[in-house]
């Protein structure tokens, strides 16, 4: 199984990106509670043959849809180690918690944040963002909201973030109890970073209205472009606002260990909570989110729940308090924090930087084949490793998703699609550390290919 895999990553270029489940195999992937055993090679045999060549591709360097990480061997081998210990991290006092507890230090390090700051491993930024949202919930209501909730006769919070911002804000409002509708959806300029003079102004009418703003978030990469907003400039607003501030790092706060790229996120230092991934931009496979708290004891008071069979003692197992599970809803935790240790450990945080680095200067080879060719233009800034862009012409109406799907089934690539004021982009993240100027060449043919078969059999 170890060689399987490890072949598989290696000659992974020899594979297509991806290819459609056949019809066959979906039906058989339906079949009923296997009741006897099977040997363990027959089912790693079915696995071979049935799962493994039907994967998303992200591991393939030509993969470049929506924001997947491509993950590393190393984070593989840990991934095995850790489930051969089978450690629940949700509490007690044991070994996996203090290496959970290394990689927070490591995080309070590289984003500047005091030793008070408390952070936790959670699935992804989507979870990480509604934690943080339920903590400046808490800051701004008091404690006495776990008990009473948000139904009551209590202030109306009111929360903003930028039109270029993730959906999950909206949804961890959703989830919180107070409401899409209490989400201030404010413009960004044309760089797609929040306008902070139409902040300034939204939260001026809410205080007006007698509404209670408690929240600012900020997007340090968009997931549309890449965009970074102007942190320092939300750090020193939501100070004099006295707003809780919270930054959406998914994938671009790990930008923090590329010396190039760093100072793009001055001011991220400041917020009082950040969410982002490993398993996107630091190749840790998935899953591994993560949140950071500036303020631990606040953290600590959102989440902890004493029961009497959670009992903490100063010696024996059940010592070690707080334990994780005093920091997030989940009590059941997988030992996630192993393979972002080991990624860490075996490849050193200078050459991650370097691979989210080289991200970059791929987004602006791509950047640079686009402007080249004069059937396609592009549709957004690249700021990061996102590059939007379109399919010129008359007639090419719409061409954009229809050249993707070509892409992703032909196998060469796969970028996504999304939405720019109003038009269809063809929208290619480079994430990847195995991603090389190669495959951008290839994505790029295969779009002029599919675009020049396209227009031809639109004009038949
Ligand atoms: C800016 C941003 N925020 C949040 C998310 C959600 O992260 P996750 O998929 O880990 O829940 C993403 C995902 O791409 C993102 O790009």
């Amino acid at each position: 199984m170890l060689d399987d895999m490890l072949d598989y990553i290696e000659f992974i270029r020899e594979r297509p990106v991806w290819q459609p489940i056949p019809e066959e195999l979906r039906h058989r992937l339906r079949s009923a509670l296997p009741t006897a055993p099977s040997d363990l090679s027959a089912v790693h045999d079915q696995f071979m043959r049935d799962v493994l060549p039907y994967a998303t591709g992200n591991t393939h360097p030509g993969f470049m849809g929506w924001v997947h990480g491509g993950g590393n061997p190393v984070g593989m081998l840990a991934e095995m180690l850790a489930a051969g210990l089978n450690a629940n991290l949700g509490g007690r006092d044991h070994a996996p918690i203090e290496v959970e507890r290394e990689v927070v230090g490591w995080m309070r390090e590289l984003f500047g944040f005091p030793e008070t700051a408390t952070g936790l491993f959670v699935t992804g930024t989507s979870m990480a963002n509604l934690m943080a949202v339920l903590v400046a919930r808490t800051s701004a209501l008091g404690t006495s909201v776990r008990r009473s909730g948000v139904q009551g006769e209590g202030p109306r919070l009111t929360a903003y973030t930028s039109a270029a911002a993730h959906g999950c804000i909206a949804q961890a409002m959703d989830l919180s109890g107070l409401g899409i509708e209490a989400l201030r959806v404010i413009p960004t300029d044309v760089f797609h970073r929040i306008d902070l003079a139409a902040l300034e102004g939204a939260v001026a009418i809410d205080r007006e209205a007698g509404l209670t703003p408690f929240l600012v978030v900020g997007t340090a990469g968009t997931v549309d472009i890449g965009a970074i907003d102007d942190l320092t400039g939300l750090a020193n607003f939501a100070a004099r606002e006295r707003l809780w501030f919270h930054v959406d790092g998914a994938f671009g706060a790990l930008a923090m260990l590329a010396p190039e790229l760093a100072p793009r996120l001055s001011g991220i230092e400041r917020a009082d909570s950040l969410a982002f991934d490993f398993h996107k931009w630091g190749q840790v496979p998935y899953d591994a989110g993560f949140l950071l708290v500036r303020d631990g004891t606040l953290h600590r008071n959102t989440f902890a729940s004493p029961a009497a069979y959670l009992r903490r003692e100063c010696r024996g197992l059940a010592a070690g308090s707080p334990w994780p599970c005093d920091f997030g809803p989940d009590l059941s935790r997988g030992f996630r924090a192993l393979k972002t240790w080991f990624t860490f450990k075996v490849h050193g945080a200078d050459r991650i930087g370097a691979a989210i680095a080289r991200t970059c200067e791929l987004a602006l080879y791509l950047k640079r084949r686009i402007e080249a060719a004069p059937e396609l233009e592009l549709l957004a800034p690249v700021q990061l490793n996102i590059v939007c862009f379109g399919y010129r012409g008359a007639g090419t109406s719409g061409l954009e998703a229809e050249i993707v799907a070509d892409l992703q089934e032909s196998g060469v690539a796969a970028p996504s699609t999304t939405t720019l004021n109003g038009r269809t982009a063809i929208r290619a993240a480079i994430v990847n550390h195995r991603t090389e100027e190669r495959d951008i060449d290839a994505m790029v043919k295969a779009v002029l290919a599919s675009g020049a078969a396209r227009v031809k059999s639109r004009a038949a």
